[in-house]
C-alpha cells in the first residue's frame, strides 16, 4: 500500500443545532454544544485511518487539552501525528458550527494554531514528504505553505491532490501546475472560475481548471453524486445514493477526500476510487459530527453487504 501525507488544519469544533439560519441582529437560544474532534486537514486524515490507509499527517495544534484530545484521536486510528506541532504561542484551532434541521450548516473557524504551519515548519519535516506518495491539502492552513509543499511535493514527484476549502479566488497558478487532482464543491468550482455554478456548464468549467495546469478534476455535486474529467479528457458521473437520510452535512468533503486518497494507494483507478469516496461520504452525511460521523473500513463493508 502507498504512503499518504496530509498537511493541513485541526479544530476543535463547537457543535450546535439551530431551527433555521441567524439573522442580523437575532440572538438564539441553543439548546446544547458539543465538542467534537474536527479541522479539515484532521478529518481527511481521521478518514484515512479509518479506511486503513496508511496516513501521516503535518500540522499544528495548541499546548492545550483540546489539543491533546485532536491529537489522541488521530492516534487512535494509526494516524502518524508525532510531527505535529505543539504551538505555544496559539491555542488550538476552533470551529463554531451551527447545523440546520435538514442537515446543511453553517462554519466559522479561529485558526489559531492552524496559521503557525509555515513553510519553515514544512521543510523542517521534508522526509515525510519524501516518505509519502500522495500528499493531500485544504485551505485552512496559510496558503504560501501550501503552494510551497505542493511544489515540493511536485517536484519530489508525488502526485499532490488539493481540496480548495475554503475557496479563495486568484490560487496561485503555479500551485494549480502541482496539482494531480482537485476537488472542488459546486460552490469552490464557481468560486475557481469566477463565475455562477451551471450544472450544463460542468466540463468547460473543469477544462478551464486543466487548461490552468491541473491534471484531474473531480467536482462533488452534494446528492448528485460527483464528476471526473480525466487528464485524457474522458468523464465519468458518479452517483451518490439518493435514498440517505441527510442529518449533518459536516465532513463530508473532507471523508471524501481522505476515502479518495486511500483507494487510490490501494490502486484503484480514479473511477473507483471516487466510487468508494462516494460511499464513505454518504454515511458521513446520515450522522452528526465531523470525525465522530466517518466510518470504518468493517462499518463500510457491513453497509454494503446485501
Ligand atoms: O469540513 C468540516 C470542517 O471544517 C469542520 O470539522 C471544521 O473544523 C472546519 O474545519
Amino acid at each position: 500500500m502507498k504512503k499518504l501525507l496530509v498537511i493541513g488544519s485541526l479544530n476543535m469544533d463547537f457543535v450546535t443545532n439551530v431551527p433555521h439560519p441567524l439573522a442580523v441582529g437575532e440572538t438564539m437560544l441553543a439548546q446544547d454544544l458539543r465538542l467534537v474532534p474536527g479541522g479539515k486537514g484532521a478529518n481527511q486524515a481521521y478518514a484515512m485511518g479509518r479506511l486503513r490507509g496508511c496516513a501521516a499527517m503535518l500540522g499544528a495544534v495548541g499546548a492545550d487539552l483540546h489539543g491533546q484530545r485532536l491529537k489522541q484521536n488521530l492516534s487512535k486510528v494509526g494516524v502518524d501525528v508525532s510531527a505535529l506541532k505543539e504551538s505555544q504561542e496559539q491555542p488550538t484551532g476552533m470551529a463554531v458550527i451551527t447545523v440546520l434541521p435538514h442537515g446543511d450548516n453553517s462554519i466559522l473557524v479561529l485558526p489559531g494554531a492552524n496559521s503557525q504551519v509555515t513553510p519553515a515548519y514544512v521543510q523542517q519535516h521534508l522526509d515525510l514528504l519524501e516518505a509519502c506518495d500522495y500528499v493531500v491539502f485544504q485551505l485552512e492552513i496559510p496558503l504560501e505553505t501550501v503552494v510551497y509543499a505542493a511544489k515540493e511535493a511536485s517536484r519530489l514527484g508525488k502526485k499532490v491532490i488539493l481540496d480548495p476549502a475554503p475557496a479563495v479566488p486568484g490560487l496561485p497558478e503555479e500551485l494549480l501546475q502541482s496539482l494531480y487532482i482537485i476537488k472542488p464543491n459546486e460552490t469552490e468550482l464557481s468560486i475557481l472560475t469566477g463565475r455562477p455554478h451551471d450544472p450544463a456548464r460542468l466540463r468547460e468549467d473543469a477544462l478551464s481548471l486543466q487548461a490552468r495546469g491541473v491534471k484531474n478534476v473531480l467536482v462533488t455535486l452534494g446528492g448528485a453524486g460527483s464528476y471526473l474529467l480525466r487528464e485524457d479528457g474522458t468523464e465519468a458521473r458518479i452517483p451518490a445514493d439518493s435514498t440517505v437520510k441527510v442529518v449533518d452535512t459536516t465532513a463530508a468533503g473532507d471523508s471524501y477526500m481522505g476515502a479518495l486518497a486511500v483507494a487510490l494507494s490501494q490502486g484503484k483507478d480514479l473511477e473507483e476510487a471516487a466510487r468508494f469516496a462516494s460511499r464513505v461520504s454518504d454515511i458521513v452525511v446520515s450522522r452528526p459530527g465531523a470525525q465522530t460521523s466517518i466510518p470504518s473500513l468493517e462499518e463500510l463493508e457491513e453497509s454494503a453487504a446485501p
